[in-house]
């Protein structure tokens, strides 16, 4: 079979002349316009080069020779950005990578939704509280989470500053993954002190003295272990969901090498669930970009809906090109998801299978918080390991919204958040993350599926 050529009329802005759901109303074209023109004129925050890395790493995932570890907030913030916040939220990706890696045997891709991950899709374009009703929040790449009129009007300044968070951000986890931090011989580091002293924790520590052991094996064997650069690096990549699209187009760039677009501000970047019409600009644009992307599919998917969106982000079939993720909800996984595996099978596509068990387990709390319960987030896993194997699909990773943090923002887990807790550390700017206990909890339980 013969696979289409690339796409030659694609550019950048052609999303522009198609209907885009989900963009601010910016106020002042004339400054979302020098704004754009400053970031045009910015340096690329990833390179082509570790695009195609993960491409080909994700390309392994989708042949059931990897697992990704999709991590991180749902919402970065301008106020909560500290050097270490990002050094936990990392402690913890790694604390889960070694988890799953050490449990399963299969290598962990690890891809945080991090450094650009500032915008937020909304189910409502406004807000009503006490009969005052008001845009509504979009993430700190657009407006203010403070509920007053003049916070909530778009502010074209927000993107060059999320440009150099993510900047400062990307930074330092180049630092920390490269730099020493990420040394498996560091593997007792990264448990903080709240989480050693849970069931996880001592889990943890006793897997952390066992790989200390096998190094202290291999050194006796005589491999040099400062040599080797696995042992002492960890390639960690970035991504977030590409949402507002004048901020993507003005960081893509042509890779000098290939002569290919690249979006420059994140290795993968995802499509939403609110924003994946197969006529949107959202498709149009990331059609065009060579990155790996992924594209979110709640109940609302039909088969036909995933076979097109296959067609239309991975024409030429690029294994590790496309990763679909499924947010079903633990109630309706059983129902909507089997159509969709068997549809995309039946094509040959090769796409990696991932399961969000967060966006369709959210729900308001008695309380008036919104939460989720660990114990709905394990239930959607477990199905989707079990309906990835009836359809001889490879169950290739999960996406989940987490902090490095003691927060009380999910109830549940082995030293349960309680329904009175809840209220204890709320702090997330958007959707509740798993603290670091549950994601290790959650990491350890995952690495059984594998293994089974
Ligand atoms: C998200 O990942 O934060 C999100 C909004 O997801 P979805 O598009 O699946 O609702
Ligand atoms: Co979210």
């Amino acid at each position: 079979m013969s696979l289409p050529a690339p796409d030659a009329s694609w550019t950048p802005a052609r999303w522009r002349g198609r209907p885009a759901a989900q963009q601010p109303d910016w106020p002042d074209p004339a400054a979302l316009e020098a704004s754009l023109d400053e970031l045009r004129r910015q340096p690329p925050l990833v390179f082509a080069g570790e695009a195609r890395d993960l491409t080909e790493v994700l390309g392994e995932v989708a042949e059931g020779r990897g697992f990704v570890l999709h991590a991180g907030d749902c919402a970065e913030s301008f106020e909560a950005f500290s050097a270490d916040a990002i050094r936990d939220k990392l402690k913890v990706i790694l604390q889960m990578a070694i988890a799953l890696t050490y449990g399963s045997g299969v290598p962990t891709v690890k891809l945080g939704r991090i450094a650009g991950q500032f915008a937020k899709p909304r189910s409502s374009p406004t807000e009503v509280r006490d009969g005052v009703e008001l845009p509504s929040f979009r993430g700190d790449l657009v407006n203010d989470l403070t509920f007053e009129a003049g916070a909530r009007v778009p502010d074209p300044d927000r993107l060059l500053r999320a440009y150099h968070q993510s900047a400062s951000t990307l930074n330092l986890l180049r630092a920390f993954t490269k730099g020493g931090f990420a040394d498996l011989s560091r593997v007792h580091q990264w448990n903080q002190e709240f989480v050693a002293t849970s069931r996880e924790g001592r889990r943890y520590e006793l897997l952390a003295g066992e790989i200390d052991r096998a190094l202290r094996f291999m050194a006796a064997c005589g491999i040099d272990l400062e040599a080797e650069l696995q042992l002492r690096q960890v390639d960690f990549y970035t991504s977030h969901e590409a949402l507002v699209l004048g901020y993507e187009e003005a960081l893509t760039r042509r890779d000098s090498l290939t002569g290919d677009w690249y979006d420059c501000s994140a290795h993968l970047l995802w499509i939403g669930d609110r924003t994946r019409q197969l006529d949107g600009a959202h498709v149009d644009f990331l059609a065009g970009v060579e990155n790996p992307v992924g594209v979110k599919l709640g109940p609302s998917t039909t088969p036909d809906d995933a076979v097109a969106l296959c067609e239309a982000l991975n024409p030429r079939r690029r294994p590790g090109r496309l990763m679909l993720v499924s947010r079903m909800g633990a109630d309706r996984i059983e129902e909507h998801l089997p159509p969709l595996l068997d549809a995309v099978a039946a094509t040959g596509h090769p796409v990696v299978w991932a399961c969000d068990p967060m966006h369709g387990n959210t729900f308001a709390h008695s309380s008036g918080y919104k939460t989720r319960h660990f114990d709905d987030v394990m239930r959607e896993i477990r199905s989707f390991f079990g309906l990835c194997g009836s359809a001889g699909v490879w169950p290739g990773g999960v996406h989940v919204e987490l902090t490095g943090e003691d927060v009380t923002e999910c109830l549940g887990g082995s030293e349960a958040v309680n329904d009175d807790e809840l209220e204890k550390r709320y702090e997330t700017m958007c959707d509740p993350r798993l603290n670091a206990r549950q994601s290790l909890d959650l990491a350890f339980q995952v690495a059984e599926l594998l293994r089974h």
